[in-house]
């Protein structure tokens, strides 16, 4: 990380500790992302996350307010109750900072740079996606089993070479065994998760048929605005990563609806209590406790 960056993020997460000491929340081992209107998937019910603490993004020092739609700005701390496992201490970013706002990709990293700084090792990113892949369904969660990263920049430009990689390997970003225990939860719910590729666009506006019918050729499954600055900084990290594209409708060109920010977020939330059982679910898994 650039110093000025690591400077920031460690000043947040001592902030964020402090506040964990005086409210009684336990440090998390695992950390999310809950993008357009999947937040309902965080605080129980309908959520994963039981006995929560929550402080706004406004308390952390160097993590803004987020202007997208659908994006809360808190970040809260709890823990998943699976079946037949150990409670899981988890936090999870209700909202993240796009590139389309104008943010730069440390600050779109910022959120996710501060869960590694509180210790978590383990990741998942979810985000509203359009479906281009023909078998994808409005209302599928995909899980991302590999990115194009399509933005034109990344969280790690102007890394100076350091006791961190500049040039990290990228081959098996999204890790295998996280995926597996989010599929094999899936099919114990009797929920579809198909995988697939997810391509990462600038935005903010929707894609033109003619850009989606390129990002279907170049190996694009499903496409959204955010994830893959959020991912690579991860990666940076050392973390392992899963991701879930949530499918709120079919991308421009695929389908007859017209494309609209507040549908998305509207179809996302009425999603998020899926979600949350698949959270439930997966964090039974050895890979999500930590133990394979
Ligand atoms: N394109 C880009 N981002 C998106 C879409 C889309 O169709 N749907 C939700 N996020």
């Amino acid at each position: 990380m650039k110093p000025e960056v690591a400077a920031m993020v460690e000043r947040a997460s001592g902030a964020v500790r402090d506040w964990a000491v005086r409210a009684g929340a336990v440090l998390p081992e695992v950390g999310f992302v809950f993008g357009s209107g999947l937040a309902r998937a965080s605080e129980k019910p309908p959520g994963c996350l039981e006995n929560t603490r929550s402080l706004p993004y406004s308390a952390i020092p160097g993590l803004a307010a987020c202007t997208a739609p659908g994006h809360r700005s808190r970040l809260v701390f709890g823990t998943i109750h699976p079946e037949g496992a150990p409670p899981l201490p988890a936090a999870a970013l209700l909202g993240r900072h796009h590139l389309y706002e104008g943010r730069s990709p440390d600050e779109a990293a910022f959120g996710v740079r501060l869960l590694a700084a509180l210790g978590i090792r383990r990741l998942l990113l979810t985000a509203a996606v359009g479906a281009m892949r023909p078998d994808l369904r409005v209302g599928d969660f995909m899980a991302i089993e590999d990115h194009l990263n399509l933005t034109g920049t990344s969280p790690l430009r102007g890394e100076e070479p350091g006791p961190e990689a500049r040039f990290p390997d990228m081959t098996h970003a999204w890790d295998r065994g996280l995926r597996a225990a989010f599929r094999r939860a899936a099919d114990r719910l009797g929920m579809r998760v198909p995988a697939g590729v997810y391509a990462g666009v600038l935005g903010p506006q929707f894609e033109t048929p003619a850009e989606i019918r390129m990002l279907s050729r170049i190996g694009g499954d499903v496409v959204g605005m955010s994830v893959v600055t959020e991912a690579i900084a991860a990666r940076h990290a050392g973390l392992r990563i899963a991701g879930l594209a949530f499918c709120s409708n079919l991308a421009a060109g695929c389908g007859d609806a017209p494309l609209d920010a507040d549908h998305v977020n509207e179809v996302a939330g009425k999603a998020a209590p899926r979600l949350a059982r698949l959270i439930t679910a997966a964090a039974a898994e050895p890979e999500l406790q930590g133990s394979a």
